[in-house]
């Protein structure tokens, strides 16, 4: 488990500049994740303005791709100033892997991803998600049809392991190379754990110290410029993967590479938030219907003031707003409460 002593043996951190992924040459190494129901269209379109690394779509099943469901197209849309953008899928059959993986890429996306984290039980009752780290062998063999199938960069991401008896990072990560992966990305928690408790950056060094072509992209816990350093310091990671991180904090990016520069960073104040709140509105509310605005927006709402003194009057009846003219008064209208609250 990563603790300050070891903390005291630092690798040298990448360049805040670049990163190369097969022959994708990507902005910087600060990536953002797939997240389920959150990294929306909407969600990127905020994302983009701070040009990540690398971002992914939300996860979507090899199985829909192929019988071409229309709801799951729909969640891998994107636009021009998305790019670079990664699609991520999810699945346990090599035999339609490869049809999937090439989807991905004819819709344009810059990377294709194997989903081997989801701790779902609907997801991994059938292997999937993180049901593969059981079966790492399959996992070569689902990477390896789609790295047959492709030309952009095939990346796999996974957890730590399945339960603390069983990590497997570093056997996944030799395996995911043998099998021609450019990169793999380690949320070092176990599907045990599901989100809880810390990620163990253990299993992310170790399985950098095993690889010697595949990239190794460091997740868990990054959630602002000093963890991002923590962690290229601490695992010796190529890229980090910012997940929870990048909710509410579009820019975080910005931060972390400044902050990798040795450059000071400034906090956001609560009416930039209050702006940026406002800009994350207008893109969903030209993407989604009324009523999906809504529901949206609750959640949304308290991720962009909820760290902020003054708040919780606003988080509150954001989150019991039934209507988009009273979403958009409330982050219009919003000052701070006097109570500091
Ligand atoms: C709401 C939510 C949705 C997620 N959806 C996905 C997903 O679609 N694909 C995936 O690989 N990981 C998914 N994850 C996992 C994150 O990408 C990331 O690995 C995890 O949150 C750990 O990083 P963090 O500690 O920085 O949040 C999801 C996590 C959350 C909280």
């Amino acid at each position: 488990m990563e603790n300050e002593n070891n903390r005291q043996q630092k690798s040298e951190v990448p360049s805040a500049t670049s990163f190369q992924l097969g022959k994708v040459s990507l902005p910087n190494p600060v990536f953002y994740a797939p997240l389920a129901g959150c990294s929306d269209f909407p969600f990127r379109q905020m994302s983009a303005k701070y040009s990540p690394g690398l971002m992914y779509c939300e996860m979507v099943k090899m199985d829909a791709l192929i019988r071409h469901d229309p709801n799951t197209y729909r969640i891998l849309d994107f636009e021009k100033g998305m790019h670079p953008i990664g699609g991520q899928i999810c699945g346990s059959k090599p035999q339609i892997a490869g049809a999937a993986a090439k989807i991905i890429e004819d819709l344009g996306f810059d990377v294709v991803d194997l989903n081997c984290g989801c701790p779902v039980d609907k997801v991994t009752k059938d292997g999937s998600g993180s049901g593969l780290l059981k079966n790492p062998q399959l996992i070569g063999d689902i990477l390896a049809e789609m790295v047959a199938a492709v030309k952009i960069p095939v990346t796999v991401k996974i957890r730590a392991g399945w339960d603390e008896e069983n990590i497997c990072a570093a056997e996944v990560t030799a395996i995911a190379e043998q099998a021609g992966a450019q990169a793999i990305t380690i949320h070092g928690r176990t599907r045990e754990q599901a989100y809880r408790g810390p990620a163990n950056w253990d299993s992310i060094k170790a399985s950098k110290q095993i690889a010697k072509k595949i990239k190794v992209i460091g997740n868990g816990d990054v959630i602002d410029p000093e963890s991002a350093k923590k962690m290229f310091e601490y695992t010796g990671c190529d890229a980090v993967l910012v997940a929870r991180g990048t909710m509410g904090q579009p820019w975080i990016v910005e931060d972390i590479l400044k902050h990798l520069k040795g450059e000071e960073v400034t906090p956001r104040s609560l009416e930039e938030c209050r702006q940026a709140l406002f800009e994350h509105f207008l893109f969903t509310e030209s993407y989604c219907s009324p009523r999906q605005v809504v529901i949206e927006m609750r959640r949304v709402g308290c991720w962009y003031l909820k760290s902020s003194q003054g708040t919780r009057e606003f988080r509150g009846l954001m989150s019991r707003a039934s209507s988009l003219d009273e979403v958009r008064e409330l982050i219009l209208n919003f000052t701070p409460s006097p109570q500091g609250n």
